[in-house]
């Protein structure tokens, strides 16, 4: 009886310590004017509930409190935005006092130089500069001829064996992106080395910022060292030569006369962001897409198609060049679909510099805003039938400019890589579907959240067209 009695009081107690912490959490936060919503636990908030449940825990809030609810995710307390109207407003008001937001962890590893750490002019030059790097015309000149190469010689012998396409896409998002910077001809070693240290980077950007050994975020500022300590002594050797290398790194060493001259911490900062920004968005659209296609025998042949017509105007092995690459609506089309179905960004980061009135709500400096993006992708008056993987939706273009496509971001900040990734994604899919036909196997699961990976690989069998 007392044991039960012990037992009983036991549970009241621990019942009452919850409900104080609970409730602590909620006045420690309280304000007047802001928006509805929970603040779940003490320093956690309610991010277990946020990672766990994804989709399901914002759209439980949002029946709950509104398209605008507050809560605390990831270390801060945060509004979160479901409100298409209001989203749009936050990506295109940046000068207003809504700057990038992103977690301490990954301004710390990615650099006090890199894109999401600045604002106002200096923005406007690193982006500048960026773009001189990555923009249009240099896809053209000179991007293009090196992508194709790269996937040429990438999808070579691949016929009769069985791969995990994620790490096949994941290696061939890395690496074109790397040789791009940084082209050292027959320096595999360098490359591998260079990726696995790249790879502790990118753990450590989406970690809690605890810096003891053991932990991701050491591990990814250990990463980052050495990522730094590479490209350091390629600068030192380049600057000690007086041999001219085609590449991106050269461009910004050679660059005294341009109106983007870059100190040395910019340029380490810059090659890490591009590295950083076009490496798991184009790995995980190219691997999704490849999955899309496979379930979707007529969308994969009127890709295939498209890839032929352009395969049948050429010689064997004549690079895919500009026009070629305009040329493939249905390609680009495929894209987009990827990307909005497989939901690959789910939403923004913003942060408030000061206190503002949004909606008719008072949202207190320095809080954390996420734009949620997600829900835009799956709503059926602007994608009808919003679960159907169906390209052919993008063959109008006027949906690729409509107010509230935010699959590469908007305003100031959309993505300067759009062009870059579409064309690494495109000619990767020429060369793919144009040599293969696959088949998958095991059955592979994919998670969808919070980021889309297939926790033990997605597994294909290819075969060459004969
Ligand atoms: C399918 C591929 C890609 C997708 C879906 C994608 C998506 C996005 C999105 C949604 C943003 C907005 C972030 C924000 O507002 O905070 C963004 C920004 C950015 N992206 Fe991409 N991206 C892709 C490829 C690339 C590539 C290939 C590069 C570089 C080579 C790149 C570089 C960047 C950079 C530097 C920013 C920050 C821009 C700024 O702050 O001004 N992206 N991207």
């Amino acid at each position: 009886m007392a044991g039960l009695m012990m037992v009983i009081c036991g549970l009241a107690l621990g019942f009452c310590i919850c409900f104080a912490l609970l409730k602590w959490n909620e006045i420690r936060y309280r304000r007047k004017g802001l928006p509805l919503g929970t603040m779940g636990w003490p320093v956690f908030g309610e991010t277990t509930e946020f990672l766990k449940q994804g989709p399901s825990f914002m759209k439980n809030q949002r029946v709950r409190y509104g398209n605008l609810f507050k809560s605390h995710i990831l270390g801060c307390p945060t509004i979160i935005s479901m409100d298409p109207e209001l989203n749009r407003y936050i990506l295109l008001n940046e000068g207003k006092g809504l700057v990038p937001g992103y977690p301490q962890s990954m301004l710390d590893i990615l650099g006090t130089r890199n894109i999401a750490a600045v604002h106002g002019s200096t923005h406007k030059y690193i982006r500048g500069s960026m773009l001189s790097l990555i923009g249009p015309a240099i896809i053209k000149e000179q991007l293009l001829p090196k992508i194709d190469k790269f996937m040429r010689m990438q999808l070579e012998n691949w016929d009769s064996k069985t791969i995990d396409i994620q790490e096949k896409t994941n290696e061939m998002a890395f690496f074109v992106s790397f040789k791009q910077i940084v082209e050292i001809e027959s320096a595999s070693s360098i490359y591998k080395a260079f990726k696995s240290e790249f790879d502790k980077l990118v753990i450590g950007t989406l970690s809690l910022p605890i810096n003891i050994p053991g932990t991701n975020y050491h591990r990814g500022f250990q990463g980052r060292k050495s990522v730094i300590r590479m490209l350091k002594k390629i600068i030192e050797e380049r600057r000690a030569s007086s041999l001219i290398h085609n590449d991106m790194l050269d461009n910004l060493l050679r660059n005294e006369d341009s109106k983007y001259n870059l100190s040395d911490e910019e340029i380490l900062d810059l090659i890490i962001t591009i590295l950083y920004s076009g490496y798991e968005t184009v790995s995980t659209t190219s691997m999704m897409a490849i999955k899309y296609v496979h379930d979707h025998p007529r969308a994969l042949q009127e890709l295939r198609d498209e890839h032929l017509a352009i395969r049948e105007r050429k010689k064997p092995e004549e690079p895919i060049d500009w026009n070629d690459y305009k040329s493939m609506s249905f390609t680009r089309a495929v894209i987009f679909e990827t990307s909005r179905l497989a939901t690959v960004i789910n939403g923004v980061l913003r942060k408030t510099t000061e206190e503002m009135e949004l909606k008719g709500f008072v949202i207190p400096e320095g809080w954390k805003i996420y734009v949620y993006t997600r829900e835009i992708n799956y709503d059926p008056f602007l994608y009808p039938e919003p679960l159907t993987f169906n390209p052919w939706r993008w063959l109008d273009k006027s949906l690729e400019s409509h107010n509230y496509c935010f699959l590469f971001g908007g305003g100031s900040r959309l993505c300067p890589g759009k062009e870059l990734g579409i064309a690494k994604i495109s000619i990767f899919l020429h060369y793919f579907v144009t040599k293969y036909r696959w088949e998958e196997v095991g059955g592979d699961k994919i998670l969808k959240f919070p980021r889309v990976k297939a926790p033990n690989g997605l597994h294909i069998r290819v075969s060459k067209y004969s």
